[in-house]
């Protein structure tokens, strides 16, 4: 099977699955990610191929929603093996996927490959700006979060555990993690994109509080 034909069939199952998905990581997300993810990559020079498959099966086993602690990637894992990919391509695009997700302020994840942090750049950036505002609340709404509440304050998450178990108001979402997107960005590419995403987060907040405590 040529390598347009295992993008195509991927694209279909993954719209498939994620259509209906009500969290912020339905199959407009894994859309994003992907042309995100490429148009890095090719500024960066990294495989398009492996990126963008990683980036098309980057939710398919996410803890956030499998509810499982499910780090194996094994429906990915089955989905390429099911496509008689070669074994070295399926365990690169795994080794991606393990490292993509966001795991706590405190916590290291590392990039190890150009095609890993284009695929982990693009992530990230879809969870900032207006794109991820509009993620977060979804996804504070899915879990049944309070928008904010002034008495609980934010949390400097040192483990993975203690972030998973988080529930604290959406509002808290955003000092935990999205604002610490910035300063993470793998490639010089990202980091310019996520500029203007930040500095749009940090106004919606600023008007957010304003409202909040009835000054505009
Ligand atoms: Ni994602």
């Amino acid at each position: 099977m040529g390598t347009d034909e295992i993008i195509g069939k991927t694209g279909n199952y993954i719209r498939n699955v994620f259509l209906q998905e009500g969290s912020g990581h339905d199959w407009w997300h894994i859309h994003r990610v992907r042309q995100l993810a490429l148009f890095i990559a090719e500024k960066e020079g990294a495989d398009l191929f492996v990126v963008e498959m990683a980036a098309l099966l980057h939710d398919l086993d996410d803890w956030k929603l499998s509810g499982e602690n499910n780090m194996q990637s094994e429906k990915a894992r089955a989905w390429m093996q099911g496509l008689n990919m070669d074994s070295t391509l399926t365990e690169r695009i795994l080794e991606i996927i393990g490292e993509v997700s966001f795991k706590g302020a405190g916590v290291e994840t590392r990039a190890t490959s150009l095609e890993s942090k284009a695929v982990q750049d693009a992530d990230r950036l879809d969870a900032m700006g207006a794109i991820g505002i509009a993620r977060t609340f979804a996804y504070g709404g899915h879990k049944n979060r309070l928008i904010y509440d002034p008495g609980v304050e934010p949390v400097c998450h040192q483990s993975f555990e203690a972030y998973k178990n988080g529930d604290a108001p959406t509002i808290n979402h955003f000092y935990e993690k999205l604002l610490l997107l910035k300063d993470r960005m793998n490639t010089e590419t990202a980091k310019k994109l996520a500029e203007n995403r930040h500095y749009f987060m940090k106004f919606f907040l600023e008007e957010f509080f304003n409202e909040w405590n009835c000054i505009s």
